[in-house]
């Protein structure tokens, strides 16, 4: 029996996987600060935390217990794993549950910041609407248009099956080229494409990995679109892009600094903004915490689970 400290609320049900474990849950909404999380992270077995919860090096030198950190999301940006490789902790996340549902979030800001929903609803609800007229309120299509995909992993691949269903043309980059139809340099997608949707993980890699001088590249009718991580994007940068108007619009549904959101942004007429919520269905969001539970009781179980990201540190220990 093993020790599992659960940081965060998660949903009803979620916890079954860890049955016969002491489970300590921090049932609230409220994240531990960073004390109670070093404290709850120092006198247990396993984690079960969220991408609110920063899992650094000072948290792993004083968890001297600790086996296994199962993030409730598929980004794991928020935990330091050289630092918990070195410690000897596994490290889990929850790859493929949340992939079609991220992505129809994806889909629904390409929707909507190509035809300024946000903006053509606000003027509605404000009472600004006057009635029909011919030449208000233009977007730009996303059918037949050429969308580039940031990152062809799981979520931007199942981006991609929804882009099809459009009519739409796909090109895609990653680091090192994918040998399929599409596959470009990353300056020569953002030169061709008409909506840009990023799906990398973040690292020191891809932070701003979209700046100034990438949305330079952009065509003045494109559409950025990030349901990936805040910092990929330079927001400073976009916020003069679209006040410019040097690309269309953008949708976004992350954030530099996160819940504070970039004023500019905030206040701009092209933006679409959603809170986080690219995994949020009732059910994805079971399916991770309870994915996020089987891979801690699993490693407590003297098992490697499919999940582990440094699968490395299991033989050894
Ligand atoms: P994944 O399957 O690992 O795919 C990531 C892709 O990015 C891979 O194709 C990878 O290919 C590529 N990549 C990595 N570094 C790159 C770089 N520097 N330049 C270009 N391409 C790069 O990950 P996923 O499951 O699709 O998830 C992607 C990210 O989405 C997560 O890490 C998370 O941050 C975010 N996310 C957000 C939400 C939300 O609620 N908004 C929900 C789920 C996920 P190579 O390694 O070959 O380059
Ligand atoms: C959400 O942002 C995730 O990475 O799962």
């Amino acid at each position: 029996v093993g020790r599992v400290v659960v940081t965060r609320r998660l949903l009803p049900g979620a916890l079954e996987p860890l049955a016969g474990h002491d489970v300590v849950h921090h049932d609230s909404h409220e994240p531990l600060t960073t004390e109670e999380l070093a404290a709850a992270a120092a006198s247990s077995d396993a984690l079960v935390c969220q991408l609110t919860d920063r899992i650094d090096r000072a948290l792993l030198a004083r968890a001297d217990h600790l086996t296994v950190v199962a993030n409730v999301a598929v980004g794991y940006d928020n935990i330091d794993v050289p630092a918990a490789t070195e410690a000897g902790v596994l490290v889990c996340n929850t790859p493929g549950v949340l992939d079609e549902t991220t992505a129809d979030l994806a889909f629904a800001l390409i929707l909507a910041a190509c035809r300024d929903l946000s903006s053509a609803e606000r003027s509605l609800r404000t009472g600004a609407w006057d009635g029909f007229r011919f030449d208000r309120y233009l977007g730009v299509d996303v059918h037949g248009a050429t969308l580039g995909i940031v990152g062809y992993g799981r979520i931007g691949r199942a981006v991609a099956r929804r882009a099809r269903g459009f009519g739409m043309t796909v090109v895609h980059c990653t680091r090192t080229t994918t040998g399929e139809p599409g596959c470009l340099p990353i300056d020569d997608l953002l030169r061709t494409a008409d909506i840009v949707s990023l799906h990398v993980p973040l690292s020191d890699a891809t932070r701003h990995l979209i700046g100034r001088r990438e949305l330079a590249l952009m065509k003045p009718t494109a559409v950025l679109v990030n349901t990936a991580r805040g910092p990929v994007v330079d927001e400073d940068a976009l916020a003069d892009a679209l006040d410019a108007g040097q690309i269309f619009a953008a949708g976004l549904d992350v954030y530099d600094g996160e819940p504070n959101v970039n004023p500019r942004l905030l206040a701009s007429p092209r933006t679409v903004l959603a809170p986080h919520i690219g995994s949020a269905t009732f059910a994805t969001r079971l399916a991770m915490a309870r994915l996020a539970c089987d891979s801690a009781a699993r490693a407590l179980n003297g098992e490697l689970p499919a999940t582990a990201i440094n699968p490395e540190v299991w033989p050894t220990r």
